[in-house]
């Protein structure tokens, strides 16, 4: 039976973590997979997340399961955050649990939808390519739109036309902050026009918040899901701490659903929690846990808050000396100055992002997608000569 199996491709992006491992050039530069890193290189354990880990394994006495929806302290000690500090529940509106980070959620998010008898997803190209395969593997049709312009800005008469065209059964998934790959996200006054539409429309947002603090800030960041929560009957929210905290590894997010009543959205959680209980039964408990602990804790908090902080002014600082880099080869480099998050997208095709590799020891995604992060002021010469000689 087994042998029916055809050998599958790694994924793309995350066997560029192991090539770049196995090369031996001391000067290699990593800007593969969305992990942030330090002006040396490191992807450190937060400073909060540390004392947290500590007073949890000081004060956790028990490690009996809990349920399907993990941590609800977890889940509602972020929501004051992400859907703000003044009604962060929308008068009980919106509720949540928690979710083997944000891929775990964005599974949910989907398989909640399907149920509820979406069947196409509308979604920007490009977008994260786990986008495409969760909604592939959960058996729910993809229409796409095209995301940004040539000029570097969002497409939104593409936008436009795809709610327009958007039939009672389609969902839309957009990205809250820092858009992966491009970094191209919405102004405030397009947020609040999509908003408008969407509602007008009727169509379930699905909005996915991977990196809110790495961007603007984390009210900033939050702007576009507040706004369309704010105009919309319902929707879903898939919310990761990998990067805001720092927790890639140990998974940690949550799904988030809006309703037009509490009754509404405990009855569509009960769905999630029997998604949940058939997948992967609950989700991990450490990280949801230990950020519990952070948020409950006005030091830890500020300290956390803190370390946000500096990796968004160590990402602005290299923004801003790739934006002044010019035109170098045939690549502008003002566009990075001013995009946001961990990502851009450099005008490389396929051969070029091979000779960046080859020849440069310089790693990133096929697509041309950079990890802004992975550049350090020791390394970004060579990155932009290496780009330069490969589009000469
Ligand atoms: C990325 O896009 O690099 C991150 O979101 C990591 C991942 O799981 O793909």
């Amino acid at each position: 039976m087994l042998n029916n199996l055809q050998q599958q491709p790694a994924d793309a992006l995350l066997a560029l973590i192991k090539l770049h491992n196995a090369d031996p050039r001391e000067d290699k530069i990593d800007l593969g997979v969305g992990v942030y890193r330090t002006d040396t290189g490191a992807t450190p354990v937060f400073a909060s997340v540390k004392a947290a880990e500590k007073l949890l394994l000081d004060t956790q006495d028990s490690k009996a399961y809990l349920g399907p929806e993990g941590d609800m302290g977890f889940v509602h000690a972020l929501m004051p955050y992400v859907f703000g500090a003044a009604n962060p529940s929308f008068d009980g509106r919106i509720d949540g649990m928690q979710a083997p980070g944000g891929t775990g959620a964005v599974r949910l998010a989907v398989a909640l939808a399907k149920k509820a008898g979406v069947t196409a997803i509308h979604m920007g190209t490009p977008s994260w390519p786990n986008h495409a395969q969760i909604a592939a593997d959960v058996g729910v049709a993809i229409k796409g739109f095209n995301h940004a312009t040539k000029a570097g800005v969002a497409d939104m008469d593409a936008l436009r036309a795809t709610i327009a065209a958007a039939e009672a059964t389609d969902a839309i998934m957009l990205h809250g902050c820092c858009h992966n790959p491009t970094g191209i996200d919405y102004t405030e006054a397009e947020w609040d026009e999509i908003a408008a539409l969407i509602a007008a429309k009727g169509i379930l947002p699905i909005l996915d918040l991977a990196y809110q603090g790495l961007g603007k800030g984390m009210e900033e960041d939050a702007y576009g899901v507040r706004r369309v929560l704010a105009a919309v009957p319902e929707a879903l929210i898939a919310y990761s701490c990998d990067k805001n905290f720092g927790y890639y590894r140990d998974r940690v997010g949550a799904l988030y659903v809006l309703t037009e009543s509490a009754a509404e959205t405990a009855k569509v959680l009960s769905n999630g929690a029997g998604l949940a209980r058939a997948a992967w039964s609950m989700p991990p408990d450490h990280g949801g846990a230990v950020v519990r602990l952070i948020l409950s804790d006005a030091e830890l908090t500020a300290s956390w808050l803190g370390e946000l902080d500096d990796m968004r002014a160590r990402m602005n600082e290299v923004r801003a000396k790739l934006g002044s880099a010019g035109v170098q080869g045939s690549v502008d480099f003002a566009p990075f100055g001013t995009q946001n998050g961990l990502f851009s997208i450099v005008p490389l095709n396929g051969e070029q992002v091979l000779a960046m590799r080859e020849k440069h020891g310089v790693y990133m995604a096929g697509s041309g997608r950079i990890n802004v992060a992975g550049l350090t002021m020791g390394n970004i010469d060579k990155f932009i000569a290496a780009v330069a000689d490969v589009t000469a």
